[in-house]
């Protein structure tokens, strides 16, 4: 399971997270919402070991505490983050990149290629996204929705013990929306832990959460279930600022 404990977290010498916990247990997925700049990239950031983010309190994934770990530490240990805004990377193709973070968690060199192709090849196909992308550079020249299917294929590729999807969904249209929902669906395996960031209850309708909660400047403010989702939605934040 994934156990936070009062963690803060600060950038730029200014406070963004403070003592904010949350727990998620094995095969859980919880979703977190709440308005621009209340500090759910920062608390992704955190998770997953962005050195510009200086983290105090405690990140424990299973029974190892991964608090201090930098970027690629805490990503050996199963944490993996789909970027908000993912950026081009020039010089690096999709494959050789999943190629060299599954040789650094462990997979043996000699792995035979073929095999990696048609199994990269499958991962792509689950998010509808052609073959001939996973020859090209990182994000270079994809679309915003293209650069979300990359970071789903690369998730499914590294097969993490935690998820952070952060906003996924935002700027996919309707159908893309949904394939890339039922690949997140499809890799709930009853052991993986998903912390769906969002501001839309549509992911929703295909990846049933166990948790909603709210984040309002750094912190949970509210916690509900599905439903509370499309409450949200509706009423919005700002009703629950007192
Ligand atoms: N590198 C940074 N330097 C200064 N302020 C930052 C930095 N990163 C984030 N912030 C501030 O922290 C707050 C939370 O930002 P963010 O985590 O991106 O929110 P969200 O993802 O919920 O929209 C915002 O007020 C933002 O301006
Ligand atoms: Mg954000």
């Amino acid at each position: 399971m994934l156990k936070i404990e009062n963690l803060t977290v600060k950038t730029n010498g200014k406070e963004i997270l403070r003592n904010f916990s949350i727990s998620i247990a094995d095969g859980e997925v919880h979703v977190i919402m709440g308005p621009n700049g209340s500090g759910k990239t920062t608390l992704s950031y955190a998770l997953a070991g962005h050195p510009n983010y200086a983290v105090s309190g405690k990140i424990m994934l299973g029974k190892e505490n991964i608090t201090a770990l930098p970027a690629d530490g805490k990503a050996k240990k199963g944490v993996f983050l789909a970027f908000q805004n993912p950026v081009p990377v020039e010089g690096v193709g999709l494959l050789n990149f999943v190629r060299k973070a599954r040789a650094a968690q462990g997979e043996p060199a000699d792995k035979d290629i073929m095999k990696f192709m048609e199994e990269s090849g499958k991962q792509a196909a689950k998010v509808k996204l052609p073959d001939a992308f996973l020859n090209r550079d990182l994000n270079v020249g994809l679309s915003g929705g293209e650069r979300k299917k990359s970071e789903i294929m690369q998730m499914l590729a590294l097969k993490p013990k935690l998820v952070i999807l952060d906003e996924i969904d935002s700027g996919l249209d309707v159908d893309a929306l949904k394939t890339v929902a039922k690949a997140i669906d499809g890799a709930l395996d009853g052991k993986r832990m998903f912390l769906i960031i969002t501001h839309y209850a549509n992911i929703l309708k295909y990846v049933k959460p166990d948790y909603v909660h709210v984040m309002l400047d750094g912190r949970i403010v509210k916690s509900g279930d599905a439903k509370f989702a499309k409450e949200i939605e509706k009423k919005g934040y700002e009703w629950m600022r007192e």
